[in-house]
C-alpha cells in the first residue's frame, strides 16, 4: 500500500496528516510557533520555527499512524498564503516573514493600482491590491528596509520555504503564487509586466508548477532532520483556500465550499478565470491543472463566535470545565432558546474590517434592534445568523458573476453546529452537504501528493473515490421567508453606517496618541 503526507503550514500551527491510497487519514500531527507583532498591524514570523514545527509534524504523524518513512510516496505541502519570505544568496532568511494578516501596506496598494491601473490590474492578476497580498510588501521592502533587501536572491512564499528545506528547489506552485499580485491567471506564470513595473528582478522568483507535479525530491540532510526518507517526491501543493478545495472536493463547476473557520470562504471552482469587476472576489488559479477559483472572505466568522464567547461567555465556560462538554455546544444550545431572526436583533461580522464584499479595513463589528426582550440567547443567535447573512453575501457575488451554484459543501470548525449548519441552510435557501473528510487543507496536499505519484490520473478522481458526503442538511421554507426579511434588512446596514465606521476610527486614532 502507498501512503502520502500533506503539511499545512498554518497560521497558528503546522499539521501534517498521512492518509493511505484509498484517502483515510491515518495519522496526523502538530506543532504551534508564534506570531509577533513588533508594531501595531504587524504580523510576522520566524521561518525557522516554521521548519521545526514542520519536521516534527512529519515525524509525528508517521509515528501515529505506525507507517516507515520508506512507505510514503509522495509529499504535498499547503500554507497561509501571501507572505513574503527574503533569502539571502546562501539561503538564510533575510528577515522574518510578513504575513499574509499584516496591515503595513495601505500606501503601497495606492502605488500599486496608480501605477498599473485598476482595470489592468484585475486583467492580470484577477485582483485588486489588498495589503495582506505579497506585491505590497515587496515594495514596502524596497522603500523602509532597503538595505536588507538589497541582499535579496530569493523570493518565496511561506509553503515554498518548506520546500526548500525539505529538497533544495525554489519553487511554488500557481494557485499560492495567484495570491501575490504578480501572477498573470489566465496564463498561469509569473506577470514580466507586474515585475518589471515594481521593479523586481524574474530572477528571484521561483519556478512555478500546477499542484500535482512533481517539484523535486527530499534530500539526505532534510530525510535526517524530519524523520523522512531521502528520494521521496514532492509536488506542488497548493495555497491553503486551493488544497482544501481539493480536500473537500470542490474541483468541478457547480459546487461551491462554505468552510467556517476564524474567517469564513466562500470559494467556488471555474472553469475560466472569474473576475467580479469590482475586485470584491478573489479570482486564483484553482489547484486543478487547467481550472481556476474564485472566492469571498468573511473576516470574523468562526473568530465573531470566539470574540462572543471570549467576551461574554465566562459561565459557559466555567460550565465547560466543570462538565466537559464543548463550550460553543453550550453556547450553540442556548442559541436555540431565541427564534429564527432573534426578533430582530441583527449582527454585523466586521470585528476585523472586511474583505467582501466591502473591502474597508474600518468596517467594525454591530449590534443592532435591541429591545427589552433580548436575552442572551438572542445574543448568540444573532452572531451565528449574521455570520450566515455575511457569507450569503459572498454567495450572492458569486451568482452575480454568472456562476451556477448547484451544490454547497460545508466544512471547518464552526461546521460542528448542527444550528449553525441549519441557519446557513435557512439563510442560503439551499442545501447543505457535509463529508467524511474534515481535514481540509492539508488532506487536499495529500490528494495532491497522491496524483503526483499517479494513484489517481487526475485531481478529480481522487476526489471522486476519496470524499464523500455524509450528511445533508434540507432548509425550511417558514425560516427561508423570516431569513429574507431580516437579510434585506441586514444588507443595507453597511452603507447607512460606513461613515460611521470610519468616523470612529478617526476618534479612536486622535485619542489614542
Ligand atoms: C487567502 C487568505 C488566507 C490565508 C491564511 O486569501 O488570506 O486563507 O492564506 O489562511
Amino acid at each position: 500500500m502507498a501512503y502520502f503526507l500533506g503539511l499545512d503550514l498554518g497560521t497558528t500551527a503546522a499539521k501534517a496528516v498521512l492518509i493511505d491510497a484509498a484517502g483515510t487519514v491515518l495519522g496526523s500531527a502538530a506543532g504551534e510557533y508564534p506570531l509577533s507583532s513588533p508594531r501595531p498591524l504587524w504580523a510576522e514570523q520566524n521561518p525557522e520555527d516554521w521548519w521545526n514545527a514542520a519536521r516534527n509534524s512529519f515525524r509525528g504523524a508517521l509515528q501515529q499512524a505506525g507507517i516507515k518513512p520508506g512507505q510514503v510516496e509522495g509529499i504535498g505541502l499547503t500554507g497561509q498564503m501571501h507572505g513574503l519570505v527574503l533569502l539571502d544568496k546562501d539561503g538564510r532568511a533575510l528577515r522574518p516573514c510578513i504575513m499574509w494578516n499584516d496591515q503595513r501596506t495601505a500606501a503601497q496598494c495606492e502605488a500599486i493600482t496608480r501605477r498599473i491601473g485598476f482595470e489592468r490590474l484585475l486583467e492580470i492578476t484577477g485582483n485588486a491590491a489588498l495589503p495582506g497580498f505579497t506585491a505590497p510588501k515587496i515594495l514596502w521592502m524596497q522603500e523602509n528596509e532597503p538595505e536588507i533587501y538589497q541582499k535579496t536572491a530569493r523570493i518565496l512564499l511561506p509553503k515554498d520555504y518548506i520546500r526548500y528545506r525539505l529538497t533544495g528547489e525554489f519553487a511554488t506552485d500557481v494557485s499560492d503564487a495567484s495570491g501575490t499580485l504578480l501572477f498573470d491567471v489566465q496564463r498561469r506564470n509569473w506577470s514580466g509586466e507586474m515585475l518589471s513595473a515594481l521593479d523586481i528582478p524574474a530572477s528571484r522568483m521561483p519556478k512555478v508548477y500546477e499542484s500535482p507535479e512533481i517539484t523535486g525530491a527530499v534530500s539526505e540532510i532534510a530525510a535526517k532532520e524530519a524523520g523522512l526518507q531521502p528520494g521521496i517526491p514532492v509536488v506542488g501543493g497548493g495555497g491553503d483556500q486551493a488544497a482544501g478545495g481539493v480536500g473537500t472536493g470542490t474541483v468541478l463547476p457547480g459546487i461551491v465550499s462554505v468552510s467556517l473557520g476564524t474567517s469564513g470562504v466562500v470559494f467556488s471552482h471555474t472553469d475560466q478565470p472569474a473576475r467580479e469587476p469590482q475586485g470584491r472576489l478573489h479570482g486564483f488559479c484553482h489547484a486543478v491543472p487547467g481550472a481556476w477559483h474564485v472566492m469571498g472572505v468573511t473576516l470574523a466568522a468562526g473568530g465573531s463566535l470566539r470574540w462572543f464567547r471570549e467576551v461574554f461567555g465566562e459561565p459557559e465556560q466555567a460550565l465547560a470545565r466543570q462538565t466537559g462538554v464543548d463550550p460553543y455546544e453550550l453556547l450553540s444550545a442556548e442559541a436555540q432558546q431565541a427564534p429564527p431572526g432573534a426578533e430582530g436583533l441583527l449582527y454585523l461580522p466586521y470585528l476585523s474590517g472586511e474583505r467582501t464584499p466591502y473591502p474597508d479595513p474600518l468596517a467594525k463589528g454591530v449590534f443592532l434592534g435591541m429591545t427589552l426582550r433580548h436575552r442572551k440567547a438572542h445574543f448568540v443567535r444573532a452572531v451565528l445568523e449574521g455570520v450566515a447573512y455575511s457569507l450569503k453575501d459572498c454567495l450572492e457575488m458569486l451568482r452575480s458573476i454568472g456562476l451556477e451554484i448547484r451544490q454547497v459543501r460545508v466544512s471547518g470548525g464552526g461546521a460542528r453546529s448542527e444550528l449553525w449548519r441549519q441557519i446557513l441552510a435557512d439563510v442560503f435557501a439551499a442545501e447543505l452537504a457535509t463529508l467524511n473528510s474534515t481535514e481540509g487543507a492539508p488532506y487536499g496536499a495529500a490528494l495532491l501528493a497522491a496524483v503526483g505519484a499517479g494513484a489517481y490520473p487526475t485531481v478529480q478522481e481522487a476526489c471522486r473515490s476519496c470524499i464523500k458526503i455524509v450528511r445533508r442538511v434540507e432548509p425550511a421554507a417558514e425560516r427561508v421567508k423570516v431569513y429574507q426579511d431580516f437579510y434585506g434588512i441586514y444588507r443595507s446596514l453597511y452603507q447607512t453606517l460606513k461613515d460611521s465606521f470610519k468616523a470612529i476610527s478617526g476618534a479612536v486614532d486622535k485619542y489614542s496618541r
